[in-house]
C-alpha cells in the first residue's frame, strides 16, 4: 500500500533526527503520549505511540519528556478545560528543555474555535492535528523537528482508511480493535458526529486478520471498538452485521474474551444477543446508553427509541443471557428536562438496576442543535437532579454486586494494586474489578477466583 510505504519513509526520516539530537543531548529522546476521553482515543494513542517509538524515542510516563501529545476529548466542556489547564505547565516545561515539543490531537482539534484560541494564546504548541489523519502523524512529525513555527494539519473529513499503521498495545494481553470510524447519529447534544465524521467500516477481512494477529501474539481480550458498533456494514453495498462479524470474530481459535463498545440502543438486535449467548467468550456485559428515560426527551435527543422499547430490549437481553451486566450513560439536565421527565429516568433505573452507570450532567456543545434549544436547565436544578440520580446508581450498583458474591470467576490479571503491592487487580468477565493476593508474575494471565466480598464499586477475592 502506497501509504505505509510513506509511513515508514518519514519515520526513517524521523529516526535519523531524533538520532542526532540524542547523540549531541548524550542521552536518549523520550516521548510522552496522554489520552483524554474514550476507547477510541486510547486505541488512536496506542498508534500514535507505535509511530513514535519507530521514529526512535523512548516511552516515559512523564510529561518532562522530549515529544509530548496530547490525545484530547470534546465531547463535554470540562474535558476541554482540562487541556488548557495543563497547558500552561507544559510550557514551563518546555522552556527549560531546548528540544522540547508539544503536539496536540484528537477530538477537540477538529473544533476551529478551539484552534484559534491556541494560536492566539498558546503559541508555544509545535503541532495541531485532528482526528481524520492519524496516518500523517510520521509525515508531521519530520516537519515539526524540521521547523520552529506551529504546524496546523486538520481535515474537515476523512478520506482513506488506512490499515497496518505500527501499534504499541498499552498492554500485551488485551486490545482494542476498530471495527468502524465515525458516527451518522446526529443525537442532538452530541458532538462526536461533527469530530470524527461520517460512519465508515473496516471490511470483515482485516478486521479477522487482526484479531487473528492479536491471538496469535499473546493477546487474550479484545475488545470491538465503533460510536455505534450495532450499525457495522451498514455503508457496504452488500450488508454485513454486527452480529455476523462478533460470531466470526468470537470463533477464531484461542480467543479468550471478546468485548464490544458501544451499542446504541435503537439498533441492538435479537439476532446479536444470540450470538453473544452462543459464545461462551463474549463477556456477559452491555453497555447501553440510556441518556434519558423519558419518550419526550429521547425524541428531543434524536435517540429514536422510547422507554417502553429500551425496558423491553433488557428482558430479551436477560432472558437469553441471564447474569450479564448491563451498564448505561445517563445525561441529566438536557434541555426542557422537567422533574417529571427526570422521575422517568430514575423509573428505569429503578427497573433495570444497572451494574453501573455514568451519569453526566448536560454540557452545551457548540454547533450541536441541543445548544440553541430554549429552555436551558439552570444548573442548580441539573445539580439537585444529578446528585439523586447519583446516589440511587451506587446504592443499586453495590446491591447488583452482591450476586457475584460466593461465587468463583475467571479474572484476567492486569496490574498491581496501586496501594498494596501484595494484591493484583483483574476483571471479571463482566468487566468487575477484584483485588486479590498474587504474584506481579501473572500479570496478563487469567486466574479462576473466589469473590469474597463486594465493596460497591470493585470486589475482594482469592485465587482458588
Ligand atoms: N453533555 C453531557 N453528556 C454527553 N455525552 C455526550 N455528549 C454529551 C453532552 N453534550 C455523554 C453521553 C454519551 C457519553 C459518551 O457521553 O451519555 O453516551
Ligand atoms: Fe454521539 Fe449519539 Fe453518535 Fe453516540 S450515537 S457518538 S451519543 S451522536
Amino acid at each position: 500500500m502506497e501509504n505505509n510505504a510513506n509511513i515508514q519513509e518519514y519515520l526513517n526520516r524521523a529516526r535519523e533526527i531524533v538520532e542526532e539530537r540524542s547523540k549531541k543531548a548524550d542521552r536518549p529522546l523520550t516521548f510522552c503520549v496522554n489520552t483524554f476521553g474514550c476507547q477510541m482515543n486510547a486505541r488512536d494513542s496506542e498508534k500514535l505511540r507505535g509511530m513514535l517509538l519507530e521514529a526512535g524515542y523512548e516511552p516515559s510516563d512523564s510529561e518532562a519528556s522530549d515529544f509530548v501529545l496530547y490525545n484530547t476529548c470534546t465531547v463535554r466542556e470540562n474535558a476541554n478545560n482540562k487541556v488548557y489547564g495543563r497547558l500552561g505547565y507544559l510550557h514551563g516545561l518546555k522552556r527549560r528543555n531546548p528540544n522540547m515539543k508539544i503536539a496536540l490531537c484528537g477530538c477537540m482539534m477538529q473544533e476551529d474555535t478551539v484552534v484559534e484560541k491556541i494560536k492566539s494564546s498558546y503559541s508555544f504548541v509545535d503541532l495541531i492535528f485532528g482526528t481524520f489523519n492519524i496516518y500523517k502523524f510520521p509525515e508531521l512529525l519530520v516537519s515539526v523537528l524540521e521547523s520552529d513555527s506551529m504546524i496546523i494539519d486538520i481535515w474537515k473529513e476523512h478520506k482513506d482508511i488506512v490499515e497496518d499503521i505500527p501499534t504499541k498495545r498499552k498492554y500485551p494481553f488485551k486490545s482494542g480493535v476498530n471495527i468502524m470510524y465515525g458516527c451518522n447519529n446526529f443525537c442532538t447534544y452530541c458532538i462526536v458526529p461533527y469530530v470524527r465524521g461520517r460512519e465508515r467500516s473496516r471490511e470483515p477481512k482485516d478486521i479477522i486478520r487482526e484479531c487473528e494477529a492479536l491471538v496469535k501474539d499473546g493477546a487474550i481480550e479484545i475488545m470491538l471498538l465503533g460510536q455505534n458498533v450495532n450499525s457495522y456494514g451498514n455503508t457496504f453495498q452488500h450488508k454485513v452485521s454486527f452480529a455476523s462479524l462478533l460470531n466470526d470474530v468470537a470463533s477464531i481459535s484461542g480467543l479468550r474474551r471478546l468485548r464490544f463498545m458501544t451499542s446504541h440502543p435503537k439498533d441492538l438486535s435479537t439476532e446479536l444477543m444470540d450470538v453473544m449467548a452462543d459464545h461462551s467468550n463474549i463477556c456477559p456485559h452491555m453497555h447501553l446508553p440510556l441518556q434519558s428515560g423519558s419518550d419526550r426527551m429521547l425524541a428531543a435527543m434524536n435517540r429514536h427509541y422510547n422507554k417502553k422499547r429500551y425496558l423491553m430490549l433488557v428482558d430479551q437481553l436477560r432472558q437469553r443471557i441471564p447474569d450479564i451486566s448491563i451498564t448505561t450513560d445517563i445525561i441529566v439536565g438536557f434541555p426542557s428536562e422537567t422533574e417529571e421527565d427526570f422521575l422517568e429516568t430514575m423509573d428505569v433505573v429503578e427497573k433495570v438496576r444497572y451494574d453501573s452507570a455514568f451519569t453526566f450532567l448536560y454540557s452545551k456543545r457548540t454547533g450541536t442543535p441541543a445548544a440553541s434549544m430554549e429552555e436551558q436547565v439552570a444548573e442548580n436544578i441539573a445539580k439537585e437532579r444529578f446528585n439523586r440520580l447519583l446516589e440511587r446508581v451506587q446504592k443499586i450498583g453495590s446491591e447488583q454486586s452482591l450476586r457475584f458474591v460466593g461465587t468463583k470467576q475467571s479474572v484476567l490479571i492486569e496490574d498491581t494494586n496501586k496501594q498494596d503491592k501484595n494484591l493484583v487487580t483483574g476483571r471479571m468477565m463482566n468487566n468487575s474489578v477484584v483485588h486479590f493476593p498474587a504474584s506481579s508474575d501473572l500479570i496478563g494471565k487469567e486466574a479462576e477466583v473466589k469473590i469474597l466480598e463486594s465493596k460497591g464499586f470493585y470486589y475482594i477475592g482469592e485465587m482458588v
